[in-house]
């Protein structure tokens, strides 16, 4: 196993119910000033914006909100939410959103307590943050699990990029499944294929030891309950799971003694700066071309992920026959789940020029299994436009 250092700080509640036990737990703790912050309305439609200033009121809280952050957070975002922070010295931010308004919150916190601007710190100069003010999450939507990380996506409109940010746990989290009820069938089916990427991102990474084994359950229990959701949106036991299966992926565990991979995550980075397109529809479609190339340099792995994760029986197949028949039934499951397998079917443009824009900028990853080189990602993304 490669040495690993273990921490996750956060205590979750989980379960339908358990946000005034998880509140009166927390609140106690923090400040009296709270910035809490949301996305574009869903939690004023679906009750979860009541009941949270309901909560934060009857325990004397004073709040300042910071509504409307966007699917694909811009950096103007985090500089605007940090300097409502400031001006108004809050002593905690609580992240109310899927992980578009968390990953928002976790640079603002950071931000808001910088004499300069983060992207010099931490992308020119390399510095991890020192500090930041403490932040909760009530978690609305699945798939990021980016409510039991330490980083945010940020997406750069000058510089056309999403940059991966360092930031801080958040010192709570609560997860109560009934919360994801009004999230569209489409949706949810994006978050959970982000899910089983972040998991097959480190599986598929150099190291192979016991966090392989875990994630081949996890990764099954994924697939098993995509398609009972999609069946019965009803099956509270599946949303549970999902959700739960979510937040593991970056709880820490999944990635003890492996060096990950996240090849797939950084093209997507690259392909969302300039387009803005959606995150885990994006990886619909980059996986199985990334894929295809990956199996040829690692049969053996892949053909273990036919079987334990997509169920294939291997017998009488040679391994690279079972290799490639794992990334077939991975394609087949994206098609199942109605998600994107072309960027025609993602919606953003195949344009020669930008294809040959993004290559220029994408770089290979050490934990990933082949190193690709310029042409290589030109080639990939030319194959995910055909
Ligand atoms: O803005 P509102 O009105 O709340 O609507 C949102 C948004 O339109 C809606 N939604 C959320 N909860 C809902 C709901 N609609 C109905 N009912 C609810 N309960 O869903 C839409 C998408 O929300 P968003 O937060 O953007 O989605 P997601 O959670 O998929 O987050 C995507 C962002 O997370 C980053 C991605 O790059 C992307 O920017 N990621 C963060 C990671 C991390 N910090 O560790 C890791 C991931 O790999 C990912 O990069
Ligand atoms: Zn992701």
């Amino acid at each position: 196993m490669n040495n690993f250092v273990f921490n996750n700080p956060v205590r979750v509640y989980f379960g339908e119910g358990m946000m005034q036990y998880a509140m009166d737990m927390e609140l106690p703790r923090i400040g009296k000033r709270v910035l809490l912050a949301y996305g574009g309305g869903s939690i004023k439609r679906n009750g979860v914006y009541d009941k949270v200033v309901g909560m934060l009121k009857a325990a004397g809280k004073e709040i300042v909100e910071f509504p409307g952050i966007t699917p694909n957070p811009r950096y103007t975002e985090v500089q605007a939410l940090a300097k409502l922070a400031r001006e108004n010295k809050v002593d905690f931010m609580l992240a109310v959103g899927g992980g578009s308004v968390i990953d928002c919150v976790r640079t603002a916190a950071v931000q808001a307590l910088l004499d300069e601007d983060i992207w010099t710190v931490e992308v020119e100069r390399h510095e991890l943050p020192k500090e930041a003010i403490p932040m909760g999450i009530v978690l609305t939507l699945g798939g990021t699990g980016s409510d039991m990380n330490w980083l945010a996506g940020i997406n750069d409109e000058e510089r056309h990029e999403k940059v991966t940010y360092a930031g801080k746990h958040a010192e709570f989290d609560i997860i109560d499944p009934s919360f994801t009820k009004s999230v569209p069938m489409g949706q949810l089916l994006t978050g959970v294929f982000d899910t089983l990427s972040h998991f097959m991102e480190t599986y598929f990474g150099k190291g192979d030891c016991v966090s392989d084994e875990v994630m081949e359950s996890i990764m099954a229990n994924v697939v098993r309950n995509a398609r009972i959701i999609k069946e019965n949106p009803e099956n509270d036991k599946a949303r549970s799971e999902l959700l739960w299966d979510s937040s593991l992926a970056f709880s820490g565990i999944p990635a003890a003694g492996k060096m990950t991979d996240f090849q797939c995550h950084s093209i997507e980075h690259w392909i969302s700066g300039y387009t803005d397109a959606n995150h885990g529809r994006t990886l619909a479609v980059l996986h199985p071309v990334v894929y295809r190339r990956l199996c040829e340099a690692e049969p053996e792995k892949f053909a273990r992920f036919a079987e334990k994760v997509m169920g294939i029986d291997t017998e009488g197949m040679t391994v690279n026959e079972a290799a490639r028949a794992g990334v077939q039934a991975l394609e087949d499951f994206i098609r199942e789940l109605d998600l994107p397998t072309t960027f025609e079917e993602l919606g953003i443009s195949t344009d020669d020029e930008l294809l040959q824009t993004i290559a220029d900028h994408c770089l290979p990853n050490g934990g990933c299994r082949v190193q690709f080189a310029r042409d290589d990602f030109l080639a990939i993304l030319k194959e995910c436009a055909r």
